[in-house]
């Protein structure tokens, strides 16, 4: 028995689908009628409307949250992380002294970094603050109230304050910064310093001895606390320069600096930044 297919020719096929394109016997275009795609279309208008309205409301209700000034989120028990200057990749500062090529970047970066420190900078734009203490600014009634910076004087650094910073004459400077934290007094009213040392015991006698600038690595209470850059415009990080005197040539050192104060951790296992910073410095000479 033969079954028959049913064949469709391709006239037939077009006519189909121009009826399902537009029928004029029930005017449905596609396959609905008029009222039934204003409806579509209307619920999706509403639709989609209500969605954006609940994502505007959303997003407005967060932001009357937010305080411009302040983060919202800020791990005060957190330790502030702290850094080098000059910074690369690996925190790892090698040099030949008799090849400037391979230290004038170095002394680029510092001197980028140190620009800012200028004294003359520093005199127009800060004030002259009474060391040893916190400079508190309370906002006396008015919110958010500017907040003036203390001078950290680019002079203050000494040999470490500018020409090659000691890359010259393999006696190089390392910029250590603590990064800010607002509304941090660290310290606990007591002396901050910045101390430095060779990582293992055994290599402090290749390391040779080292320089602090400003004199005992001190780091002035007058530059705490750092209210947030929208109020303290002007802040001036303070710095810690070391400087490597004696430093045995053609070894690799590994120094660890770490922040002395009070307040602050320089021993947690888990971040190798928080409270300390460790760099490896070489220099190389014939
Ligand atoms: C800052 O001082 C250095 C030298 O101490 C100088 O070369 C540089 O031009 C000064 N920059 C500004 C902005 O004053
Ligand atoms: C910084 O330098 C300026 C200009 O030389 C000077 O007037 C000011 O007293 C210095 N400030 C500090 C804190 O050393
Ligand atoms: C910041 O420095 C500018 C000059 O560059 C000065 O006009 C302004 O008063 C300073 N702001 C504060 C809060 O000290
Ligand atoms: C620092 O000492 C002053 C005076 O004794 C005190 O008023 C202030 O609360 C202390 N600040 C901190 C952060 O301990
Ligand atoms: C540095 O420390 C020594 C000994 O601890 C002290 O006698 C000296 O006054 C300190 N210098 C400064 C500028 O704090
Ligand atoms: C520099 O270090 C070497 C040993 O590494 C030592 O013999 C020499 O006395 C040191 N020089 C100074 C000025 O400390
Ligand atoms: C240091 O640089 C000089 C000059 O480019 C070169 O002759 C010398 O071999 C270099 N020394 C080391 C230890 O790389």
């Amino acid at each position: 028995m033969a079954v028959e297919k049913e064949k469709k020719s391709c006239g037939q096929v077009m006519a189909e689908w121009r009826q399902f394109i537009w029928d004029p016997r029930t005017h449905q275009f596609m396959g609905r009628t008029g009222t039934s795609w204003a409806l579509i279309l209307l619920f999706y208008l509403v639709f989609y409307g209500f969605l954006t309205a609940l994502f505007i409301l959303t997003m407005w209700v967060l932001l009357q949250t937010v305080d411009p000034h302040m983060p919202k989120y800020q791990d005060r028990l957190a330790t502030p992380g702290v850094m080098i200057r000059p910074k690369t990749e690996a925190l790892d500062v090698t040099f030949n002294v008799s090849n400037t090529e391979t230290w004038d970047h170095y002394v680029k970066m510092l001197d980028e970094f140190l620009e800012p420190y200028n004294d003359s900078v520093q005199a127009a734009t800060n004030a002259a603050c009474r060391p040893g203490r916190y400079n508190e600014q309370p906002d006396d009634g008015v919110p958010n109230y500017p907040k003036r910076a203390c001078q950290f004087n680019r002079t203050q650094l000494g040999p470490c304050a500018g020409r090659t910073y000691g890359y010259g004459d393999g006696r190089p400077c390392v910029l250590v910064k603590m990064n800010r934290v607002i509304n941090f007094f660290p310290g606990d009213n007591k002396t901050v310093s910045v101390v430095c040392a060779a990582k293992k015991e055994e290599d402090v006698a290749q390391l040779g001895d080292l320089a602090l600038y400003p004199a005992n690595g001190t780091i002035d209470l007058m530059y705490f606390p750092y209210y947030g850059k929208k109020v303290h415009v002007n802040y001036t990080q303070p710095v810690v320069a070391v400087q490597f005197l004696n430093l045995t040539a053609n070894v690799d050192h590994n120094v660890e600096c770490h922040i002395r104060a009070a307040n602050i951790r320089a021993d947690d296992e888990r971040d190798k930044f928080a409270g300390r910073v460790a760099f490896k410095i070489r220099v190389n000479r014939n």
